[in-house]
């Protein structure tokens, strides 16, 4: 049975303190989604979750089936089976799609064992039909010059090869358009089993027309400071936020006021960073 617990976690960067105490289970077979507004903490909890080293957690726990994921450098995560579908994919260019994909699943076995390459082909080339991506991907540099579409769908791919036990998808449908969404949509569904724990970061209700949710949360000030069901994202969608801060008594929703300092978009990727790409 998969499980990750998140306990009262607080991690900073350059002397920030981003995550203010975000507690959150999710079992195998749960779906749960993350909304909230820009710069409130989701993209870093993901990448706190998978270990970039960017972030120090200064407080609370990360655990996977029990074991302490906080103790694990960024490759043991990754084996461990958590999965970070980035909200902006890096271009890795030298190392084709196939190569990576395949380094990545021999990095998961055993020592000394390797995948068998034609069963990769087979399951790859029916990964790539399945999302309807061009044949020609598989020799293609690791996302150079991929569209924002091509690059959300190859996280989806390298999803369905890995295969893992809690993926954490951060705005995997951001820059897709409403075929390229439905795609996706209807793939991770289908991904969908009672082992898989699925975090869902998005912005807007219609991810969750194709990903049904069972629990839904939102993120301000680096906490979660509201969950429930899908009402919660229909009532944002028509409302907005302004509702729950209200609610909670909060007048400036991000973690560092927007005088402050430019809003910064990470993109990391666990897993190419534990390949040392
Ligand atoms: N590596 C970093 N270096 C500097 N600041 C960072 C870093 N990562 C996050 N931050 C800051 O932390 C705050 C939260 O960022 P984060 O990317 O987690 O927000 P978010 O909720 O994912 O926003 P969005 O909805 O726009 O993706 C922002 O103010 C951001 O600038
Ligand atoms: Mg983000």
């Amino acid at each position: 049975m998969s499980k990750l617990e998140i306990k009262d976690l607080h991690a900073e960067v350059e002397g920030n303190e981003i995550l203010r105490g975000v507690t959150l289970t999710i079992n195998g077979g749960e779906t749960h989604a993350i909304m909230g507004p820009n710069g409130t903490g989701k993209s870093t909890l993901a990448s706190v979750v998978m270990g970039h080293p960017k972030y120090k957690v200064t407080q609370g726990e990360i655990l996977l089936d029990g074991n302490n994921v906080l103790e694990m450098d960024v490759d043991e995560r990754a084996r461990a089976g958590l999965f970070l579908g980035m909200q902006a994919p890096a271009e890795v260019p030298g190392v084709t799609n196939s190569d990576f994909i395949k380094t990545a699943m021999n990095a998961r076995l055993e020592e000394g064992k390797k995948v068998k390459l034609f069963a990769f082909i087979k399951q790859y080339d029916k990964a790539v039909q399945e999302l309807k991506m061009s044949e020609d991907l598989p020799h293609r540099y690791l996302n150079e010059g991929f569209s924002g579409g091509e690059k959300k769908r190859n996280e989806i791919l390298q999803m369905k090869m890995l295969n893992p036990k809690i993926a954490i998808l951060d705005e995997i449908d951001s820059g897709l358009d409403v075929d390229a969404l439905k795609i996706v949509g209807e793939n991770v569904t289908s991904m969908k089993h009672d082992q898989l724990g699925l975090l869902l970061i998005t912005h807007y209700q219609r991810l969750l027309d194709y990903i049904k949710a069972d629990k839904v949360h939102v993120m301000m000030k680096g906490q979660l400071v509201k969950s429930g069901g899908m009402d919660i994202i229909e009532r944002i969608d028509q409302e907005g936020y302004d509702w729950i801060k209200q609610e909670v008594g909060i007048d400036d929703e991000r973690v560092i006021p927007k005088d402050d300092k430019e809003l910064v978009t990470i993109g990391t990727c666990a897993t190419k960073e534990a390949l040392d790409l």
